[in-house]
């Protein structure tokens, strides 16, 4: 976790302020220290920071929380599902907070609660949750700069169709179900595009699908693509691959073997090309 000193400074960098009586009420009694981090408490100690500090110190708070869990992610992988929930909760409000005015401070809905409530089955629900721990460590290991939470979430809600269709749609209705819930277009994109590696419009229009491009274009989006299938090689059933580390090195002889991952030539093609971007990047051999 970042040193109060260490929030001072980002606090210092982003407002020339350095919020250090905020810092230490939010660290410095280790008794208090676990439930001012709570993010189910957001709203309410959030009202409490913008009543002292304003709405500059209220996001100081929020950016304290959000500093202190993605460094939490990157020391301790095993609480993986906790990190990723939290953090897109943060999010959510950190996106709330950028939106614009309002006192309306709503705790923002756990993602996998959202999933749940749009009707998605446990066992879609799980696996979504892998992809998302897959794709985080994959974007990680990438050592470029990404956007972590939208891979994270990108992950996460892939799949969210399948609360009302198990066929090539659907991508494009988790999208529809997306926009209802006011997820980012990001998010959108990446449900769009995950189905088949990213149809292309004749591709689109064979599929009955409303006909446009949807190749992934942006690196968030081919690796929850990847992801989603390391993550379906792995947990098949047949038991095709003892571990993560194999279904990555024999990616494309196990897609070549096994057409039921890939479905069809052109998706391949497509998954290859994507398994060697993401490998050249993460220094594997393609
Ligand atoms: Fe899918
Ligand atoms: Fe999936």
């Amino acid at each position: 976790m970042p040193k109060i000193e260490e929030h001072v400074e980002t606090s210092r960098q982003r407002t020339g302020k350095d919020y250090l009586e905020l810092h230490e009420w939010m660290d410095a009694d280790p008794g208090k220290k676990a439930e001012r981090h709570d993010v189910k408490r957001i709203c309410e100690y959030g009202q409490l920071m913008k009543a002292k500090y304003g709405r500059e110190g209220l996001e100081e708070y929020v950016q304290h929380i959000y500093e202190d869990i993605t460094a939490r992610y990157l020391e301790d992988q095993a609480d993986i599902t906790g990190a990723i929930q939290s953090q897109v909760a943060v999010a959510d409000l950190r996106a709330q907070l950028a939106g614009g005015e309002g006192d309306a401070c709503p705790i923002p809905v756990s993602d996998v609660d959202l999933l749940r409530r749009s009707g998605m089955s446990e066992e879609d629900i799980a696996h979504s949750i892998q992809v998302a721990q897959k794709a985080m460590e994959l974007a990680e290991r990438a050592g470029v700069p990404l956007d972590m939470v939208l891979v994270g979430r990108g992950g996460l809600f892939h799949d969210l169709g399948k609360a009302r269709s198990r066929g090539d749609d659907h991508g494009v209705v988790g999208a529809r179900i997306g926009k209802r819930l006011e997820l980012p277009g990001e998010l959108l994109e990446i449900m769009e595009k995950h189905v088949k590696a990213g149809l292309t419009e004749e591709e689109a229009l064979a599929a009955r699908l409303p006909v446009k491009d949807y190749s992934a274009k942006t690196l968030e989006e081919k690796i929850v693509i990847y992801a989603d299938k390391l993550v379906d090689i792995v947990s098949h059933p047949d038991g095709i691959v003892s571990s993560d580390a194999e279904a990555e090195a024999g990616f494309p002889e196990i897609l070549a073997s096994h057409p039921r991952f890939a479905k069809g030539d052109k998706p391949m093609a497509r998954l290859i090309r994507i398994h060697e971007e993401i490998q050249g990047l993460m220094g594997g051999k393609g």
